[in-house]
Protein backbone atom coordinates (compact mmCIF):
# COMPACT_ATOMS: atom_id res chain seq x y z
CA UNK A 1 0.00 0.00 0.00
CA UNK A 2 3.16 2.40 0.99
CA UNK A 3 4.41 1.76 -1.86
CA UNK A 4 1.31 2.54 -4.12
CA UNK A 5 1.04 5.54 -1.94
CA UNK A 6 4.05 7.08 -2.72
CA UNK A 7 3.71 6.29 -6.80
CA UNK A 8 0.96 7.95 -7.11
CA UNK A 9 2.35 10.86 -4.99
CA UNK A 10 5.35 11.17 -7.15
CA UNK A 11 3.34 11.09 -10.26
CA UNK A 12 0.77 13.93 -8.93
CA UNK A 13 4.04 16.03 -7.78
CA UNK A 14 5.58 15.67 -11.47
CA UNK A 15 2.19 16.86 -12.82
CA UNK A 16 2.32 19.74 -10.32
CA UNK A 17 -0.94 18.94 -8.53
CA UNK A 18 0.68 19.97 -4.70
CA UNK A 19 -0.92 22.14 -2.18
CA UNK A 20 -1.41 22.75 1.91
CA UNK A 21 -4.93 22.55 1.47
CA UNK A 22 -6.84 19.69 0.19
CA UNK A 23 -11.22 19.95 -0.07
CA UNK A 24 -13.47 17.22 -1.00
CA UNK A 25 -16.30 18.17 -2.32
CA UNK A 26 -19.73 16.19 -1.82
CA UNK A 27 -22.56 15.33 -3.15
CA UNK A 28 -24.23 18.29 -5.22
CA UNK A 29 -22.07 20.60 -4.01
CA UNK A 30 -19.85 21.21 -7.04
CA UNK A 31 -20.67 25.07 -6.79
CA UNK A 32 -16.94 25.46 -4.86
CA UNK A 33 -15.67 24.57 -8.75
CA UNK A 34 -17.03 27.81 -9.92
CA UNK A 35 -15.04 30.10 -7.26
CA UNK A 36 -12.01 28.10 -8.05
CA UNK A 37 -9.56 29.11 -10.57
CA UNK A 38 -8.51 26.27 -12.53
CA UNK A 39 -4.90 25.97 -13.51
CA UNK A 40 -5.47 22.72 -13.90
CA UNK A 41 -7.53 19.26 -13.93
CA UNK A 42 -7.06 15.21 -13.93
CA UNK A 43 -9.13 12.66 -14.40
CA UNK A 44 -8.95 9.99 -11.63
CA UNK A 45 -8.63 7.64 -14.54
CA UNK A 46 -5.56 9.11 -15.83
CA UNK A 47 -4.37 8.74 -12.20
CA UNK A 48 -2.02 5.43 -11.51
CA UNK A 49 -3.46 3.51 -8.57
CA UNK A 50 -6.38 6.27 -8.27
CA UNK A 51 -10.01 4.00 -7.72
CA UNK A 52 -12.51 5.44 -10.46
CA UNK A 53 -15.80 7.22 -9.33
CA UNK A 54 -19.22 5.55 -10.25
CA UNK A 55 -21.67 7.44 -8.19
CA UNK A 56 -24.90 9.60 -10.80
CA UNK A 57 -23.34 13.47 -9.78
CA UNK A 58 -20.03 12.72 -9.10
CA UNK A 59 -17.42 13.47 -11.74
CA UNK A 60 -14.27 12.00 -10.52
CA UNK A 61 -11.40 15.02 -11.51
CA UNK A 62 -8.62 16.35 -9.59
CA UNK A 63 -8.64 19.81 -9.75
CA UNK A 64 -5.43 22.52 -8.51
CA UNK A 65 -6.22 25.82 -8.60
CA UNK A 66 -6.68 29.10 -6.30
CA UNK A 67 -9.43 30.63 -4.00
CA UNK A 68 -8.57 34.27 -3.81
CA UNK A 69 -4.56 33.70 -3.79
CA UNK A 70 -4.81 29.90 -1.92
CA UNK A 71 -3.42 27.36 -4.10
CA UNK A 72 -5.93 24.37 -3.32
CA UNK A 73 -6.54 21.04 -4.95
CA UNK A 74 -10.22 19.68 -4.67
CA UNK A 75 -11.47 15.87 -5.45
CA UNK A 76 -14.54 16.54 -7.76
CA UNK A 77 -16.25 13.41 -6.86
CA UNK A 78 -15.42 10.86 -4.23
CA UNK A 79 -15.29 7.32 -3.22
CA UNK A 80 -17.80 5.64 -1.01
CA UNK A 81 -18.07 2.26 0.69
CA UNK A 82 -21.70 2.11 -0.51
CA UNK A 83 -19.97 1.82 -4.16
CA UNK A 84 -18.21 -1.14 -3.31
CA UNK A 85 -14.72 0.00 -2.78
CA UNK A 86 -13.09 -0.94 0.33
CA UNK A 87 -11.89 1.17 3.10
CA UNK A 88 -8.25 1.22 1.74
CA UNK A 89 -9.72 2.55 -1.71
CA UNK A 90 -11.76 5.10 -0.05
CA UNK A 91 -9.36 6.60 1.52
CA UNK A 92 -6.50 6.00 -0.77
CA UNK A 93 -6.65 9.91 -2.10
CA UNK A 94 -6.22 10.97 1.59
CA UNK A 95 -3.26 9.24 1.94
CA UNK A 96 -1.60 10.21 -1.35
CA UNK A 97 -2.22 14.31 -0.21
CA UNK A 98 -0.34 14.06 3.17
CA UNK A 99 2.89 12.95 0.86
CA UNK A 100 2.05 16.14 -1.49
CA UNK A 101 2.37 18.96 0.95
CA UNK A 102 -1.30 18.48 1.79
CA UNK A 103 -1.43 20.16 6.03
CA UNK A 104 -5.13 21.04 6.12
CA UNK A 105 -8.18 18.81 4.88
CA UNK A 106 -11.78 19.87 3.96
CA UNK A 107 -14.92 17.94 3.38
CA UNK A 108 -18.68 18.40 2.63
CA UNK A 109 -21.32 16.27 2.52
CA UNK A 110 -24.80 16.03 2.77
CA UNK A 111 -26.86 14.10 5.54
CA UNK A 112 -30.36 13.30 7.17
CA UNK A 113 -30.91 15.95 10.01
CA UNK A 114 -31.30 13.91 13.64
CA UNK A 115 -31.16 16.45 16.27
CA UNK A 116 -35.04 18.30 16.58
CA UNK A 117 -33.90 21.73 16.11
CA UNK A 118 -32.72 21.23 12.76
CA UNK A 119 -34.21 21.65 9.45
CA UNK A 120 -33.49 20.52 5.70
CA UNK A 121 -31.66 23.24 4.16
CA UNK A 122 -29.46 24.12 7.46
CA UNK A 123 -25.59 23.68 7.30
CA UNK A 124 -23.77 21.76 10.67
CA UNK A 125 -20.48 21.88 10.93
CA UNK A 126 -19.17 18.70 12.48
CA UNK A 127 -16.87 19.18 15.71
CA UNK A 128 -17.10 15.03 16.29
CA UNK A 129 -18.39 11.84 14.67
CA UNK A 130 -19.02 8.42 15.79
CA UNK A 131 -17.43 5.47 13.32
CA UNK A 132 -20.66 3.59 12.84
CA UNK A 133 -19.02 2.20 9.32
CA UNK A 134 -18.55 -1.86 9.13
CA UNK A 135 -15.20 -1.62 8.31
CA UNK A 136 -12.61 0.48 9.75
CA UNK A 137 -9.87 1.92 7.30
CA UNK A 138 -7.29 1.48 9.66
CA UNK A 139 -7.32 -2.63 10.17
CA UNK A 140 -4.75 -3.98 9.17
CA UNK A 141 -0.64 -3.62 9.32
CA UNK A 142 -0.02 -0.18 10.42
CA UNK A 143 2.60 1.76 8.57
CA UNK A 144 4.73 4.22 11.31
CA UNK A 145 5.72 6.54 8.44
CA UNK A 146 2.15 7.46 7.89
CA UNK A 147 0.80 7.66 11.94
CA UNK A 148 0.92 5.68 15.13
CA UNK A 149 -0.81 2.32 15.66
CA UNK A 150 -3.42 3.93 18.25
CA UNK A 151 -4.36 7.11 17.06
CA UNK A 152 -5.74 9.76 19.71
CA UNK A 153 -9.55 10.51 18.35
CA UNK A 154 -10.18 13.12 21.47
CA UNK A 155 -10.25 16.19 18.88
CA UNK A 156 -10.96 15.50 15.59
CA UNK A 157 -12.29 18.58 14.14
CA UNK A 158 -9.79 21.30 14.49
CA UNK A 159 -11.25 23.96 17.10
CA UNK A 160 -9.78 26.74 15.35
CA UNK A 161 -11.28 26.39 11.83
CA UNK A 162 -14.59 25.55 13.70
CA UNK A 163 -14.55 29.61 15.64
CA UNK A 164 -13.53 30.42 12.02
CA UNK A 165 -16.32 29.10 10.21
CA UNK A 166 -18.75 30.72 12.75
CA UNK A 167 -17.37 33.77 12.93
CA UNK A 168 -17.45 33.81 8.62
CA UNK A 169 -21.22 32.30 9.02
CA UNK A 170 -22.06 35.40 11.41
CA UNK A 171 -20.31 37.82 8.99
CA UNK A 172 -22.99 36.38 6.18
CA UNK A 173 -25.37 36.41 8.05
CA UNK A 174 -25.87 32.47 7.82
CA UNK A 175 -27.39 30.52 10.61
CA UNK A 176 -25.08 28.05 10.96
CA UNK A 177 -25.16 24.90 13.12
CA UNK A 178 -22.75 22.08 15.03
CA UNK A 179 -22.95 18.58 15.89
CA UNK A 180 -22.24 15.16 15.87
CA UNK A 181 -21.89 13.05 12.22
CA UNK A 182 -22.52 9.69 12.34
CA UNK A 183 -20.90 7.80 9.49
CA UNK A 184 -22.79 4.59 8.20
CA UNK A 185 -22.29 2.46 5.11
CA UNK A 186 -25.85 3.05 3.20
CA UNK A 187 -26.58 2.98 0.50
CA UNK A 188 -30.15 3.07 2.22
CA UNK A 189 -31.33 5.80 4.05
CA UNK A 190 -32.45 5.05 7.10
CA UNK A 191 -35.42 3.40 8.66
CA UNK A 192 -37.50 5.33 11.24
CA UNK A 193 -36.46 3.07 13.60
CA UNK A 194 -32.54 3.42 12.31
CA UNK A 195 -32.96 7.30 12.38
CA UNK A 196 -33.49 6.98 16.16
CA UNK A 197 -31.22 4.74 17.27
CA UNK A 198 -28.77 7.14 15.55
CA UNK A 199 -30.02 10.14 17.76
CA UNK A 200 -30.30 7.95 20.97
CA UNK A 201 -26.11 7.28 20.16
CA UNK A 202 -25.97 11.23 20.56
CA UNK A 203 -25.60 12.18 16.74
CA UNK A 204 -27.35 15.15 15.06
CA UNK A 205 -26.61 14.37 11.59
CA UNK A 206 -26.25 11.06 9.79
CA UNK A 207 -24.34 10.36 5.94
CA UNK A 208 -22.91 7.57 4.34
CA UNK A 209 -19.48 9.64 4.01
CA UNK A 210 -16.47 11.92 5.71
CA UNK A 211 -15.81 9.47 8.62
CA UNK A 212 -13.36 6.94 7.02
CA UNK A 213 -11.38 9.72 5.15
CA UNK A 214 -11.28 12.10 8.32
CA UNK A 215 -10.22 9.17 10.31
CA UNK A 216 -7.26 8.38 8.18
CA UNK A 217 -6.59 12.13 7.81
CA UNK A 218 -5.96 12.48 11.94
CA UNK A 219 -3.87 9.14 11.36
CA UNK A 220 -1.89 11.73 9.83
CA UNK A 221 -2.22 14.16 11.72
CA UNK A 222 -3.89 16.47 8.76
CA UNK A 223 -5.66 19.33 10.54
CA UNK A 224 -9.34 18.61 9.73
CA UNK A 225 -12.73 20.38 8.98
CA UNK A 226 -16.01 19.17 7.76
CA UNK A 227 -19.16 20.77 6.93
CA UNK A 228 -22.68 19.05 6.27
CA UNK A 229 -25.82 20.25 4.54
CA UNK A 230 -29.05 18.77 6.08
CA UNK A 231 -30.93 17.52 2.90
CA UNK A 232 -33.77 15.49 4.88
CA UNK A 233 -34.88 14.73 8.08
CA UNK A 234 -35.06 11.75 10.29
CA UNK A 235 -36.84 13.53 13.09
CA UNK A 236 -40.54 11.38 13.99
CA UNK A 237 -43.28 13.31 12.73
CA UNK A 238 -41.31 14.90 9.79
CA UNK A 239 -39.37 12.01 7.93
CA UNK A 240 -40.80 12.14 4.43
CA UNK A 241 -39.54 9.53 1.62
CA UNK A 242 -36.01 10.76 0.45
CA UNK A 243 -34.83 10.20 -2.38
CA UNK A 244 -31.06 10.78 -4.36
CA UNK A 245 -32.57 13.79 -6.42
CA UNK A 246 -34.17 16.03 -3.69
CA UNK A 247 -30.93 15.36 -1.41
CA UNK A 248 -29.14 16.78 -4.06
CA UNK A 249 -31.75 19.29 -4.92
CA UNK A 250 -31.42 20.16 -1.47
CA UNK A 251 -27.42 20.34 -1.13
CA UNK A 252 -27.68 22.72 -4.34
CA UNK A 253 -30.28 25.29 -2.94
CA UNK A 254 -27.83 25.52 0.32
CA UNK A 255 -24.35 25.64 -2.26
CA UNK A 256 -23.81 29.14 -2.07
CA UNK A 257 -23.80 29.25 1.73
CA UNK A 258 -21.39 26.16 1.98
CA UNK A 259 -19.32 27.89 -0.61
CA UNK A 260 -18.87 31.32 0.96
CA UNK A 261 -17.31 29.53 4.08
CA UNK A 262 -14.98 27.53 2.77
CA UNK A 263 -14.23 30.42 0.62
CA UNK A 264 -13.62 32.06 3.90
CA UNK A 265 -12.28 29.48 5.53
CA UNK A 266 -9.52 28.94 2.93
CA UNK A 267 -8.73 32.28 2.98
CA UNK A 268 -7.53 32.66 6.49
CA UNK A 269 -5.46 29.51 6.36
N1 LIG B 1 -29.16 9.26 5.68
C1 LIG B 1 -27.95 8.90 5.26
N2 LIG B 1 -27.25 9.58 4.37
C2 LIG B 1 -27.80 10.70 3.87
C3 LIG B 1 -29.05 11.13 4.28
C4 LIG B 1 -29.78 10.37 5.22
O1 LIG B 1 -30.91 10.69 5.62
N3 LIG B 1 -29.31 12.29 3.60
C5 LIG B 1 -28.23 12.53 2.82
N4 LIG B 1 -27.31 11.57 2.99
Amino acid sequence: MLTKIKETAEFLKREEFVSEVAIILGTGLGGLVNEIEIEKTIGYDKIPNFPVSTVEGHEGRLIKGKINDKTVLAMQGRFHYYEGYDMKEVTFPVRVFKFIGVKTLMVSNASGGLNPGFKVGDIMVLNDHINHFPEHPLRGKNFNELGTRFPDMSQVYDPQLIDAAFRIAQENGTDLKKGVYVGTSGPTFETPSEYKYFRMMGADAVGMSTVPEIIVARHMNLRCFAISIITDSGVPGEIVEVSHEEVQQVAAAAEPKMTAIIKGLVDQL
